[in-house]
């Protein structure tokens, strides 16, 4: 993939994670989940790339895949830790490395009511991640909650709240600031606002770009919907069925997409996510396919709108289509795809 000056923070090349499917009395296994197929991203340092796919095509998998929450099948990940030296291969490290990494690399996840601890008050819940990985005195670690309280913008009142006396929106700062304790490098956000009314969503993702630019950090984010993740991300990696088809700068995803999967979620984002009343959208033509049994070829020919035997036959591989913009569509110098503007026109057009 491309090369430049810019350092990277993490690499995966060739990852691939089955879950098998066990049937009957002896557990027999009867098939495999391929929730990740022949997967290879990087991440720049301090920058946010965009992570994009429906429901099921494996996004949580990958984030989880990178601190081992779960095992991958094979592959490789390298991560650049904060000494500088790289962690050569995640998925063969000792308990040592595989703790430091895990503190290097914190997830926010979607759903901040299941994921804190209803027993615990906020400042617990945002000490237990220092409390467990330093020697820092109960003063100096209620020091540093008053200080990431401040960093999410939350009154440092809430300290002795418990999660359900606060909002959603709440909860989720709250969730940031207990995984930004340990002064992570990278963090995994896990569809952080898609749990969140539409009000309180635009202001969590602009707490995260505050956060991204001052603290310098690096961010995974993670979304179903291409209109969460534009103003966020510096890159924009669209997946489907446990493969990236697409990765490119964020502003030319929109404006010229090179995967008809790209296209398609282009079409589905509802104008009102951006501010205009809703028009007409497409919804993608059938379901994500079973990942029990991937499609030949083309994984997503049986959905594309330009796809001909070619595609049910020959896997496309990621390849660099423009500078910095890779796309894995066999047809891609073929056929002529529609950037987010001029779907939005022929939209505005259909309503007249
Ligand atoms: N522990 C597991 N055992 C078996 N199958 C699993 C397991 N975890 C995930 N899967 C399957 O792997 C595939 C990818 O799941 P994953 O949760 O990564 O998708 P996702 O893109 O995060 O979806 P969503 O947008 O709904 O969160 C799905 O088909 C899912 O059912
Ligand atoms: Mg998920």
């Amino acid at each position: 993939m491309q090369e430049t000056n810019r350092s990277k923070i993490l690499e995966v090349k060739h990852l691939e994670k089955r879950f098998p499917i066990h049937k009957g009395l002896f557990r027999k296994i009867v098939g495999n989940v391929h929730a990740i197929n022949d997967l290879s991203f990087f991440i720049y340092e301090g920058e946010t790339l965009g992570l994009v796919g429906e429901s099921g095509s494996g996004k949580t998998t990958v984030g989880r895949a990178l601190t081992r929450l779960i095992e991958p099948s094979a592959g490789e990940i390298r991560f650049r830790l904060k000494s500088g030296d790289w962690v050569d291969d995640v998925c063969k490290v000792d308990k040592d490395v595989l703790k430091t990494l895990r503190r290097e690399v914190q997830t926010v996840f979607q759903d901040p009511r299941s994921s804190l601890d209803p027993r615990m008050t906020v400042a617990e819940i945002i000490a237990e991640p220092l409390r467990v990985n330093s020697k820092l005195s109960t003063d100096e670690i209620m020091d540093k909650v008053r200080e990431m309280l401040l960093l999410v913008q939350l009154d440092p009142e809430s300290m002795s709240r418990f999660p359900h006396q606060l909002s959603g929106g709440q909860r989720q700062r709250i969730g940031i600031a207990r995984a930004l304790i340990i002064e992570p490098r990278l963090i995994i956000c896990d569809e952080p606002v898609s749990a969140l009314d539409v009000s309180v969503q635009a202001e969590i993702i602009n707490l995260f770009i505050e956060l991204q630019k001052s603290l310098n950090l690096t961010l995974l984010f993670i979304a179903h919907d291409l209109s969460v993740v534009e103003h966020i991300s510096d890159r924009v990696a669209v997946m489907y069925l446990g493969r990236i088809v697409e990765v490119a700068p964020a502003e030319e995803l929109f404006k010229s997409p090179k995967h008809p999967y790209t296209e398609c979620l282009l079409n589905s984002i509802p104008i009102a996510a951006v501010g205009r009343k809703d028009k007409k959208r497409t919804i993608i033509k059938g379901e994500i396919a079973d990942p029990t049994d991937i499609p030949s070829g083309c994984a997503f020919h049986p959905r594309c709108p330009y796809a001909t035997d070619i595609c049910k036959q020959e896997v496309p591989q990621l390849k660099e289509v423009k500078p910095a913009h890779f796309s894995a569509c066999l047809r891609i110098d073929e056929i002529g795809l529609s950037g987010f503007d001029e779907i939005q026109m022929k939209r505005d057009a259909l309503d007249e």
